[in-house]
């Protein structure tokens, strides 16, 4: 069966630079606070009027810039965002029209931090099946918008940033490519990490009353996500190594999902993985949730530490929780 391989990468994240300082002027925190126990310095912030679908449009026409192809060359759209653009239609048909395409069919995958290695895990078994040749798989977040900026959301609100990456996956023709995807999720953690808003079981399912709650904001019992994910992290890294036959020393380079780089160490350590081979770039952009990946992806690429025949290994955590892994023959 044919492999499939990344093609082509790119990336899109919003001028606006907020800092932990200017976070501070907002509600009660402090750049200590927040880089002690996140590593994060600043973020990247949409500007009013800029959905997710805009900084998902920028990230793809840098990909297909990169790939020397038009937006009529694709065949596909996977869409991963846990910020859409509204809540119905999925954004994969906003960002469709915003590349001047129509007819292709677009799939929106709603993983949060784990949607872009589900949507990869997709085009991946598509290009295998022949279903399609150039499928775009988008991760982009808007989260500036959903962000209770006060004393009450500041454990959420200091943590995330706006941004968007994009890949193209199609057929490989050689040994390059996705070696395997390890996807996993765990629904009795479901109301550890949500937004609770959206209760359609309520008649209305919003009310003056959930608004005045909060409920449009995220809520999160930090300390959970923490536990949880320096477990699942290294035991799904173990999965896919074995899977393949490998050795944590064979892999070249670890792109981990930007939630927290004190996560990153802990499970780097218990890796016996060195702190330079674990990807970092949370301390520009913050978590961009399903956009971390692709945004890390396209920052390893132009840094030089990805060369052809590296072995790349992509794993993240999230809401649901959700977690996974996939190593990649670059
Ligand atoms: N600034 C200052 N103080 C704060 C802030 C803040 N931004 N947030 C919380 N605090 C305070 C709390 O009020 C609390 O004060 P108290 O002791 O007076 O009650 C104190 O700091 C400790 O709060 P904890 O929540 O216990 O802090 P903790 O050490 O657990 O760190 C953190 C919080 C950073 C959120 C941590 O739990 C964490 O990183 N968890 C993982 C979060 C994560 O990765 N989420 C994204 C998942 S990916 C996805 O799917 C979207």
């Amino acid at each position: 069966m044919t492999r499939a391989k990344i093609l082509s990468v790119g990336r899109y994240l919003p001028e606006r630079r907020v800092t932990n300082f200017d976070l501070a002027n907002m509600f009660e925190t402090s750049d200590e606070w927040i880089q002690q126990r996140t590593g994060i310095v600043e973020r990247r912030y949409a500007d009013e009027g800029v959905f997710c679908s805009d900084l998902a449009l920028e990230a793809s026409k840098d990909c297909l810039k990169n790939a020397g192809m038009k937006p009529e060359d694709i065949d596909f759209i996977v869409f991963a965002t846990l910020s859409p653009d509204h809540h119905f239609p999925g954004t994969g048909v906003y960002l469709q029209r915003k590349l001047g395409i129509t007819d292709i069919g677009c799939l929106d995958i709603r993983n949060q931090c784990t949607g872009f290695l589900y949507s990869l895990a997709v085009a991946d078994a598509f290009v295998r099946m022949g279903m399609y040749k150039r499928i775009l798989v988008v991760g982009s977040e808007v989260h500036s918008s959903a962000l209770h900026y006060t004393k009450e959301g500041r454990d959420v609100a200091v943590l995330f940033g706006d941004g968007a990456g994009a890949v193209l996956v199609g057929p490989s023709d050689g040994s390059s490519g996705i070696l395997s995807s390890h996807l996993h999720a765990d629904g009795r953690y479901a109301e550890i990490l949500m937004l609770e808003i959206f209760n359609i079981s309520k008649k209305p399912y919003i009310t003056h009353q959930t608004l005045d709650e909060g409920k449009q904001y995220p809520k999160m019992v930090g300390r959970e996500v923490f536990k949880v994910a320096v477990t699942k992290i290294p035991e799904v890294v173990n999965e896919a190594l074995n899977a393949n036959n490998l050795k944590v020393e064979d892999i070249d380079i670890f792109l981990p999902h930007q939630a927290n780089l004190r996560i990153n160490q802990f499970a780097a350590q218990q890796l016996g993985v060195p702190e330079e081979k674990f990807f970092s770039n949370i301390q520009r952009y913050g978590n961009t949730t399903a956009g971390s990946l692709p945004i890390a992806l396209s920052e390893a690429l132009e840094q030089g530490l990805i060369h052809e025949g590296s072995l790349i290994m992509m794993v993240a955590f999230g809401s649901g929780f959700t977690w996974g892994a996939n190593i990649i023959r670059w």
